[in-house]
């Protein structure tokens, strides 16, 4: 087995680079999410840190930024360099990105920004997560399910049932140990739904993770954890123990072209993960 240390050694001088990569596998999570499985076309062994990004492109048509979605520390990651994005196409990129077959290649430059804290990730842990906000934290997720430490509850609001991304492995992070609280806006006439309806926020008051003992994983729509933050802090939780990943607008995802800056902050190289005590006074008590 390759260990990480090692892969870390063997990346190549010059990360600013886009390398092709060959599409492996392609999952329909949604009619409009894929999870991707990857490998670098040259075999070089790749890793990175959950929450963190690659800049994907696709030749003649641009860049976005793309969440890892999958764990750094899985066997087939450390064996053979494997590793998973998970996107919504919703413009230009993403929507070209739709269009590739297993077999064919995409280019990634990365890993890029921080990520999510490991040290509180390994202790009890709250993942609160909207839409296509499940993918950042799934390698947090997979991670911790293997590690069994500390509790983890996944509070996850999606707009109806089938837009619910991973829904498949549920059952399994059930199985492991994990707490699923699912909530949906709506549910479509003649679907059975067994669990949630209504806003992320209105369920706040079933986690069960300790403000005292715990922290809180956030990532979604900004108006989503804007009030999930608000909602914490109402219970109490303190802004060092909550982290959001926050989403920007990106040209060179290596605090260059200043196109994702807040204030004195880069969310590309100082985020995308931050604090709530730093993201606070950045965008004042808004989020
Ligand atoms: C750190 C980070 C991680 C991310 N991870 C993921 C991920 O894992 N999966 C995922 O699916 N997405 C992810 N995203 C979001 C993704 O990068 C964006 O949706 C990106 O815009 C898609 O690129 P595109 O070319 O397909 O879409 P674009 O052509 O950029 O359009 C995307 C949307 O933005 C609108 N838009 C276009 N131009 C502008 C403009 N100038 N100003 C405002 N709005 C505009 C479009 O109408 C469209 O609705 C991430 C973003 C960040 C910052
Ligand atoms: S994307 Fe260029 S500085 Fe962040």
């Amino acid at each position: 087995m390759v260990k990480i240390k090692e892969v870390a050694r063997r990346r190549p001088a010059n990360p600013y680079l886009p390398r092709p990569v060959e599409i492996l596998a392609i999952k329909d999570e949604t009619p409009d999410v894929r999870t991707y499985t990857l490998r670098l076309r040259d075999g070089a062994p790749f890793t990175f840190m959950p929450g963190q990004f690659n800049m994907v492109s696709v030749l003649g048509v641009g860049e976005a930024p793309i969440s890892f979605s999958s764990n750094p520390e899985s066997r087939e990651a450390l064996d053979r360099g494997i590793f998973q994005h998970t996107i919504r196409a919703v413009g230009n990129v993403t929507k070209a990105l739709a269009r590739l077959q297993a077999g064919e290649q995409f280019w990634v430059r990365g890993p890029y920004g921080t990520g999510w804290p490991r040290d509180l990730a390994r202790r009890d842990l709250t993942i609160i997560a909207g839409g296509i906000g499940l993918a950042p934290l799934r390698p947090v997720i997979l991670q911790k399910l293997e590690e069994k430490g500390g509790r983890l509850e996944i509070l996850y609001g999606a707009r109806t049932p089938g837009d619910m991304i991973f829904r498949d492995e549920f059952p399994d992070w059930e199985a492991r140990g994990a707490r699923l609280l699912l909530t949906v806006d709506r549910v479509p006439e003649g679907e059975n739904w067994p669990h949630r309806v209504g806003l992320v926020t209105n369920w706040l008051q079933e986690m069960e993770v300790r403000p005292e003992q715990g922290s809180v994983f956030i990532c979604g729509p900004e108006i989503m954890m804007k009030y999930v933050v608000r909602g914490l802090t109402e219970r109490n939780w303190r802004p060092q123990r909550i982290f959001v990943s926050l989403e920007r607008r990106m040209e060179c995802g290596i605090k260059i072209c200043g196109r994702c800056q807040i204030d004195s902050e880069y969310v590309c190289q100082d985020g995308p993960v931050f604090s709530h005590a730093v993201v606070k006074d950045l965008l004042g008590t808004d989020l």
